[in-house]
């Protein structure tokens, strides 16, 4: 079997990465920066490091810090215009994956024009965009090393995505010490988020043996290690394997995709506004319950990955496993264990079922196939 496999073109991971940031800026010949981010990182002071640092290498820049949660269309147009004016070289997005996916966003939009809506699906972007380095701010997303960038269309209250090799970091930069003032209940949401990546991707039907070789290790830091990073934020053996992890995780989602947990995220999303990381913690467990027959041993695999011993038991046992190891590490990091508890209601399941089937790249990604009464039958079970 021939596949693909991709990369940002320079990744550097691990503490103190940040500081290979003006190097690789000059690397790229950089004079004048565009720095996309928001609030939350301004008020933890992480964009101060971040220009001092661009300083320092005489590269002037200019901050857009206006990225909202789970940014909407609008979003990154105004940050598009302000690229386009402002003819910068390189554009930084720094935070998570908001912050990361309107870095993404402008950068094609400042070369290609038009609207985002214009490029919504894969490989419709006809030309590349302005370099960009991404700097992750959370371990979770994996944005810094996907070619994905999710949109909230509001008109229409759901959540869209562009996918293109032209979305590819030029730079990521992975440095868990921009991790540690997460608060716990983003540690929580951020870090279950990357488990879904992995876990989606490693059972995908995209999978190969490169992505399962990222997705296996990834299952295992990250169930290893979210439980500390949630409870001692400062823990920085625990953040450093919690980053590793989550771009482990992030690599095999670029590559093999991710699934009907995804799929059936979004609409929780763009209708309940709930977290990402949220709305696919709450349904992962479910959905992996519903998946297992159609792949018992991959499942079985992540319940070993995940620290389930699986002496004595038959592949169905320790498939079955992997989903009671998913429960217990979401119940214990404090994420929310049923929609009721979010704010859906019955009444909300077909408007969410309508939203799931429009993701039919995702679903068809699914290790198993699912029909409208199963997608239902899923949400009704995750509502609790
Ligand atoms: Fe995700």
């Amino acid at each position: 079997m021939v596949y693909p496999f991709v990369l940002p073109r320079v990744v550097c991971v691990g503490q103190g990465a940040l500081y290979h940031l003006g190097t690789e800026m000059e690397r790229l010949g950089a004079r004048k920066a565009l720095v996309i981010t928001d609030k939350g990182i301004i008020e933890a002071g992480l964009h101060a490091k971040v220009l001092q640092l661009l300083k320092s290498h005489h590269i002037n820049t200019t901050v857009y810090s206006q990225v909202e949660p789970e940014p909407s269309s609008e979003c990154v147009e105004q940050a598009a215009e302000i690229a386009r004016e402002g003819v910068y070289d390189v554009i930084v997005g720094l935070g998570g994956g908001s912050a990361m996916d309107v870095a993404k966003g402008a950068s094609i939009l400042a070369t290609n024009g038009g609207r985002i809506r214009d490029y919504i699906g894969i490989e419709a972007i006809p030309v590349p965009g302005l370099p960009t380095v991404l700097v992750a701010t959370t371990a979770g997303t994996g944005a810094e090393v996907t070619m994905n960038a999710i949109f909230t269309f509001k008109d229409e209250k759901v959540k869209k995505g562009v996918v293109s090799r032209y979305l590819l970091a030029t730079v990521a930069i992975v440095d868990p010490e921009l991790t540690a003032t997460v608060p716990p209940h983003v540690t929580a949401a951020t870090g279950m988020d990357a488990l879904v990546h992995a876990i989606e991707s490693f059972t995908a039907v995209k999978a190969t043996h490169h992505t399962d070789l990222y997705a296996l290790e990834a299952i295992s830091l990250i169930s290893g290690n979210l439980r500390r990073a949630v409870a001692c934020g400062s823990d920085m053996e625990a953040r450093s394997k919690m980053a590793l992890g989550s771009f482990l995780a992030g690599v095999s989602l670029a590559n093999a995709g991710v699934g009907a947990v995804h799929a059936l995220a979004y609409p929780l999303g763009g209708r309940f506004q709930i977290s990402h990381g949220v709305a696919n913690a709450l349904l992962l467990p479910t959905v992996m319950e519903f998946n297992l027959i159609g792949n018992l041993e991959k499942f079985a695999a992540v319940g070993e990955a995940m620290g389930e011993s699986i002496a004595g038991k038959s592949v169905r046992e320790a498939a079955l496993a992997a989903v009671k190891a998913v429960r217990e590490l979401s119940l214990d990091v404090g994420i929310p264990q049923s929609m009721k508890e979010v704010g859906v209601t019955e009444s909300g399941v077909e408007e969410l079922i309508e939203g799931a089937l429009q993701q039919t790249r995702l679903l068809n990604n699914n290790p198993r196939s699912l029909t409208k009464e199963d997608i239902r039958g899923l949400y009704l079970r995750a509502l609790g």
